[in-house]
């Protein structure tokens, strides 16, 4: 078989790095290990900034999400009976919107499918070959030996690990009418939303937790006694169907590009779920990358290809520096002392009382423009 891009992973940037290019005339091949019904079953974040949405209208693939979608203002900071609201509409004029990864998931597989598009899955032992020369090339097989691609010496990693994940729950009862963070002694609680009739929340927990301990009615009493009151007694509870641990991890691969090795998305970095900025960064990664690959099938030059890695690494550091702020101010960190505690519960005063920190969270949690 020949290409001209082997993609490695038919997540939302695999998928969607597919779709950019085909519409640009440039042909590609998608590898994927697992079954479509695998990658359809993972339940993922769901905030869509502003910019993502332009990149997915820009390439016919936002008709369903316009309409399904949840259009939002801002988001609800709560703790301590006190809240506000990161207004991202009042100080950037954008909106954002709450769309499952699952559902646009969905979407990018139908587009596939509609074009025809070369898309394989349970694509096992995949290797890019020869990926510093000119003929780079990828080995997959069904029952292969393993091997490996060494990039060591010219790979940089960064790393965190946090102390605590979070258990997340699908219900198919309407959700609060906006997103809310919550931070309690009792730990983390977000409270979020798919559509008027699917819910999703999540809850801090230690790392070592089994999900057979926590049964719907243990959870959600667990939600309701970590936020005040009154948000509470508004929050409808009913049996979840779907629930999962995540742990939290910052994770950042540089350079993301090896010879004719692009990485993007998970597959070079990873952000806590904190801010639901994975998803984002695949798209903002996807849109550069495409660029580039269009530019270099289209006229030969390999500028765009080379300056890859520096233009996506900007806007990857930006979200993966929101996303751990925002689980540093949000969560209970188990060895955290007095002192952390307190200069935590001040930056959440801060926030509240300053409109210049309010517009800066705003910012960030709308994402750079591209
Ligand atoms: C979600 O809807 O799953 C979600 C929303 C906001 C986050 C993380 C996850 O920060």
């Amino acid at each position: 078989m020949r290409t001209q891009v082997a993609i490695i992973g038919g997540g939302p940037a695999g998928l969607l790095l597919a779709e950019i290019l085909h519409r640009n005339g440039v042909q590609s091949v998608v590898l994927e290990r697992q079954t479509r019904s695998h990658v359809l079953g993972r339940i993922r974040a769901g905030v869509l900034e502003p910019w993502t949405i332009d990149v997915l209208r820009e390439n016919g693939l936002a008709a369903r999400l316009e309409h399904e979608g949840h259009r939002h203002d801002g988001v609800w900071i709560v703790w301590g009976g006190r809240e506000f609201l990161i207004d991202i509409n009042r100080h950037l004029g954008k909106q954002f919107v709450a769309y499952g990864q699952t559902n646009l998931q969905e979407d990018l597989f139908a587009a596939a499918e509609r074009r025809g598009a070369a898309l394989m899955t349970e694509a096992e032992d995949v290797q890019p070959m020869d990926i510093a020369s000119q003929r780079p090339y990828v080995r997959f097989s069904v029952h292969g030996e393993a091997e490996r691609v060494d990039c060591a010496g010219v790979l940089r990693e960064y790393e965190k690990i946090y102390p605590f994940g979070w258990l997340g729950v699908l219900a198919p009862v309407p959700p609060l009418p906006e997103i809310a963070y919550c931070h309690s002694p009792r730990g983390f609680a977000l409270a979020s939303q798919r559509n008027p009739t699917l819910s999703r929340y999540y809850l801090q927990v230690p790392l070592d937790t089994r999900i057979d301990d926590w049964p719907d009615a243990r959870f959600w009493q667990e939600i309701r006694a970590r936020f005040p009151r009154s948000w509470a007694e508004r929050i409808v509870t009913g049996q979840s169907i779907e629930k999962s641990i995540a742990p939290l991890r910052s994770y950042v691969a540089e350079p993301m590009q090896y010879g004719r090795l692009f990485l993007a998305g998970d597959a070079a970095h990873i952000v806590p779920p904190t801010g639901a900025k994975g998803l984002n960064l695949a798209v903002s990664d996807v849109y550069y990358l495409a660029r580039a690959l269009v530019e270099y099938y289209r006229d030969g030059s390999m500028a765009a290809l080379d300056a890859y890695s520096s233009t996506a690494l900007r806007r990857v550091w930006a979200a993966v520096r929101v996303s751990w702020y925002l689980t540093m101010l949000l969560h209970r960190f188990p060895d955290a002392s007095a002192f952390d505690h307190r200069a935590q519960e001040y930056e959440l005063e801060y926030l509240q009382s300053s409109h210049h920190a309010q517009v800066a969270l705003a910012e960030q949690y709308a994402g750079l423009p591209l």
